[in-house]
């Protein structure tokens, strides 16, 4: 996969690109990411890439022409890939639209700054526009690098254990079981037996229900969603109708 990141600053890009499973996938050649700074692509004297809104009000408009440039500089006059926006206006970003941009072989990202950028940058250049959440940043440089790591961790051979992406939160639609390492014993609170027991179906059930009911208490909204089996449904049943049930997943009790 290659992606082209356009965007002010760079810089901001650089050391999270060279850490973890993202400095892993680049070295592995799973995927390239060049970044192009826009002011390279601005042609004035004092390489302005932003200017008054048209109409008055405060902020500073990203300059359509640099954009341009820039974006067809590298990608050519008519980008034969998806060009995504970072907007807090674009749709939300979850778990199926990163596997969706996944599945992308190529993807150029535009990081808008300031109060925005020029609308006929949105209307004749980009093809999409992702926002990763209801609240506002002060650029899209953030929103990108977000972005890039959902999308990476997805792509075959990204992650250690080849199966490490299948469980995650939102990856099955509910939220992610609860995990432990050893210490079996810390400070007096213990590692829930089942988990030691060695019998693979009982942990496997027990992890499924915990992922239920996780769910069921800090975001039901995702159950409607979700793939449930008969099983699934019957233990959800057995919540609901339990008027004492709490979220035992919650417990910050000492
Ligand atoms: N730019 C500023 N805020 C943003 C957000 N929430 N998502 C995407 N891009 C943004």
């Amino acid at each position: 996969m290659r992606i082209d990141v356009f965007t002010l600053f760079p810089q901001v890009f650089q050391p999270y690109l060279e850490t973890s499973i993202l400095h892993r996938a680049i070295k592995r050649q799973l995927v390239e990411i060049n970044l192009h700074n826009i002011r390279d692509w601005t042609t004035d004297r004092h390489h302005v890439t932003d200017d008054v809104p048209y109409g008055g009000g405060g902020g500073m408009i990203m300059k359509p022409e640099p954009i341009f440039a820039a974006i067809e500089g590298v990608l050519g006059p008519k980008p034969n890939c998806p060009v995504v926006l970072l907007t807090p206006q674009g749709r939300l970003l979850d778990q199926s639209t990163a596997y969706e941009l996944s599945a992308q072989p190529q993807l150029a990202l535009l990081s808008g700054r300031y109060e925005g950028v020029d609308e006929r940058v949105r209307q004749h250049l980009v093809s999409d526009e992702i926002s990763i959440g209801d609240y506002v940043l002060s650029g899209g440089e953030l929103p990108s690098l977000v972005l890039i790591d959902a999308i990476v961790r997805l792509l075959p051979g990204a992650l250690g254990d080849p199966k490490g992406a299948l469980d995650d939160s939102h990856a099955s639609g509910l939220l992610e079981y609860p995990h432990y390492t050893r210490p079996a014993e810390f400070r007096g609170w213990e590692v829930p037996e089942i988990l030691s027991s060695g019998d693979h179906a009982r942990v496997a059930r027990w992890r499924r229900e915990q992922a239920l009911l996780r769910t069921y208490f800090r975001r039901p909204d995702l159950l409607d969603m979700a793939e449930l089996s008969e099983e699934d449904r019957k233990f959800l049943e057995k919540i609901t109708q339990d008027e004492a049930a709490q979220d035992p997943t919650a417990d910050r009790g000492d």
